[in-house]
C-alpha cells in the first residue's frame, strides 16, 4: 500500500501545505477575538508557552507518526500497534475533524459573503454603524448561511475529490506567500494609526488581572486548534512524506509560520479597534466589523477588502482541506473506498451537521433553547449556558477533542514507539534532529510535560483543583 501512497512533490510544498492547514481562520479570526475577549498581555503569553512546549512537541511526534506507518489517523495505530484501544486515539481525531468542518465551514462562508460584498461595493465608503449592522444582519440571516456554507463546502470537496497533493500543494505555494504579503502590508498600514501603541500595550503588556482559569485552558486548547494538532490532520500529511524527509526543521517552520500570522492579525486588528474606539472583547465578529470599518476609510479600500477576504477564504480553505482529508483518508486507506465516495459521504455528514451552526445565530431551536436543552450534559465539561449550537461545537472540539487526541499521540510517539526507531526516525534527514541534547529535550517534553499540562489543564477546568 505504501508504494501506491501519494507524496508530496517537495520539501517546500509539504511545509507550505502543512502551514496551510495550520494558518486559517483560527490565526486570523479566533485568536484575535479570544485575546480581547481575555484581556490580551497575560493570555498571548500562556499561548505561545503552550505553543513551544506542548503544540510543537505534539506535531513533531504527529508527523513522525504518520511518516514512519504511511497511513493516516486511524490506520496508523492499526499498524503500529495492531489490534489495541489506541486506534481510538485515530477515532477521536476523525471526530474532531467532522465537528470542526462543521461550523469552520460557517465563518468560512461568511468570509466569502465579506468577499461579495466588497465587490458590490457594499464596503468602501460605508460608515462604521452601517458595518456593524451588516454583520449582525449576515448572522442572522439563515438562508444566506446556509447558502454560503453550501458554497464553501462544494469547493473543499472539489479540491479534495481531484486529489489533495497537486491540488494543495500548488495552491498553498503560491497563497501563503500571498498571505504574508498582504499582513506585512496592512501591518505597516496598523503601525501609523494612533491605536497602534495601545494595542502593543494590549497584546504584549503583562496584563496578568484579566486571565481566568477558563482562559488559559483557552489558550491551551487553541494552540492545538491553531497548529492543527491533536487530530491526525499533521499525522496524515505526514504520512505523504518520504521516511528520510526533514520533520523536526519543517514542523520548526510551519509552528513559527503560524504564530507569526496569528500575531500579525493581533497587531492589525486591535490598532483598528482602539483607534475606533471599539471595544477589543467584540467576539467573533471582530474580523468582520474591524477590517472593513478599517477598509472604508482607506483610498482603494474597495480593493483591499476584496484582496483580505479572499486571503481570509483562501486560508480558511486550506485548512479545510485538511481536516476533510482527515476524514476522508479513513475511508480510503482503511476501508478501500474510492476518493470520491469517501469524500462525497464524509462531506454530506459533516454538511448536514453544520446546519445548525448555519441557523444557530438566527433560530430559537439552535440558539438558546439549544444551550437550555443540553445544558445538563454538558454542564459537566463547562459548556456555559447561553452558548449555541456553534459555540458549543466549536469550544468541545478545541478545548476537549484536540487536548485528549494531543494526549493520546504524545503518550503513544513518547511511550510506545519503540526507542531506537524512534531516535532514527527523529534524525532522519534533519540536522537538528540529530542533535542528541535536542532529541531528549523534545522526549521529555513529550514524556512529561505535556501530559502534566494537559490533564491540570482539563482538572481545572473541571473544577477539581477548586
Ligand atoms: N489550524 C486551523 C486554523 O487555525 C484549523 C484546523 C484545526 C485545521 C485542526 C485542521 C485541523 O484555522
Amino acid at each position: 500500500m505504501a508504494d501506491t501512497r501519494a507524496q508530496w512533490g517537495s520539501r517546500i510544498g509539504f511545509i507550505l501545505a502543512a502551514a496551510g492547514s495550520a494558518v486559517g481562520l483560527g490565526n486570523m479570526w479566533k485568536f484575535p477575538y479570544i485575546t480581547g475577549e481575555n484581556g490580551g498581555g497575560a493570555f498571548v503569553l500562556v499561548y505561545l508557552a503552550s505553543i513551544l512546549l506542548v503544540g510543537l512537541p505534539i506535531m513533531i511526534g504527529e508527523i513522525l507518526l504518520g511518516r514512519t506507518s504511511q497511513r493516516s489517523t486511524v490506520g496508523a495505530f492499526r499498524k503500529l500497534a495492531p489490534g489495541t484501544a489506541w486506534a481510538g486515539v485515530g477515532w477521536l481525531g476523525v471526530a474532531a475533524g467532522i465537528v470542526i468542518l462543521s461550523y469552520y465551514s460557517v465563518v468560512a462562508g461568511w468570509a466569502m459573503h465579506y468577499v461579495y460584498l466588497s465587490l458590490t461595493g457594499s464596503i468602501a465608503g460605508q460608515s462604521a454603524d452601517t458595518l456593524n449592522q451588516t454583520f449582525g444582519g449576515l448572522v442572522t440571516d439563515s438562508s444566506l448561511n446556509l447558502m454560503w456554507h453550501t458554497a464553501f463546502m462544494a469547493i473543499t470537496i472539489a479540491i479534495v475529490i481531484g486529489g489533495v497533493q497537486k491540488g494543495v500543494e500548488r495552491a498553498a505555494r503560491l497563497l501563503m506567500p500571498l498571505l504574508l504579503l498582504m499582513m506585512g502590508a496592512m501591518l505597516i498600514y496598523a503601525s501609523t494609526l494612533d491605536g497602534f501603541g495601545k494595542a502593543l500595550d494590549f497584546v504584549f503588556g503583562f496584563h496578568t488581572e484579566a486571565l481566568t482559569g477558563a482562559g488559559v485552558l483557552e489558550a491551551v486548547g487553541h494552540s492545538f486548534f491553531t497548529l492543527s494538532v491533536g487530530m491526525g490532520a499533521m499525522l496524515t500529511y505526514g504520512s505523504y512524506l518520504k521516511r528520510d524527509d526533514d520533520l523536526v526543521g519543517s514542523a520548526i517552520y510551519i509552528s513559527v509560520l503560524d504564530t507569526l500570522v496569528a500575531l500579525m492579525a493581533c497587531l492589525v486588528l486591535f490598532p483598528i479597534t482602539f483607534t475606533q474606539g471599539m471595544e477589543p472583547a467584540a467576539g467573533p465578529g471582530l474580523v468582520f466589523k474591524n477590517m472593513p470599518i478599517a477598509f472604508a476609510s482607506l483610498l482603494g479600500g474597495g480593493l483591499w477588502s476584496v484582496v483580505f477576504f479572499s486571503l481570509l477564504t483562501f486560508a480558511a480553505l486550506t485548512s479545510s482541506i485538511s481536516l476533510l482529508e482527515v476524514a476522508a483518508s479513513y475511508f480510503i486507506d482503511e476501508r478501500g473506498w474510492s476518493r470520491k465516495r469517501a469524500v462525497l459521504t464524509i462531506a454530506g455528514v459533516i454538511f448536514a451537521l453544520g446546519i445548525p451552526s448555519a441557523l444557530s445565530n438566527s433560530t430559537e431551536i439552535f440558539g438558546s433553547d439549544f444551550a437550555a436543552l443540553t445544558a445538563p450534559a454538558f454542564e459537566v465539561v463547562g459548556v456555559e449556558a447561553g452558548k449555541n449550537w456553534f459555540d458549543t461545537f466549536d469550544y468541545l472540539a478545541s478545548n476537549w477533542m484536540l487536548p485528549l487526541g494531543g494526549l493520546g499521540i504524545a503518550a503513544f510517539a513518547a511511550w510506545r514507539v519503540g526507542g531506537e526507531a524512534r531516535q532514527q526516525s527523529f534524525a532522519a534527514g534533519s540536522s537538528l534532529g540529530k542533535v542528541k541534547a535536542f532529541y531528549l529535550a523534545w522526549l521529555t517534553l513529550l514524556r512529561y510535560v505535556v501530559p502534566i499540562a494537559i490533564i491540570l489543564v482539563m482538572l481545572h477546568a473541571l473544577g477539581a483543583l477548586g
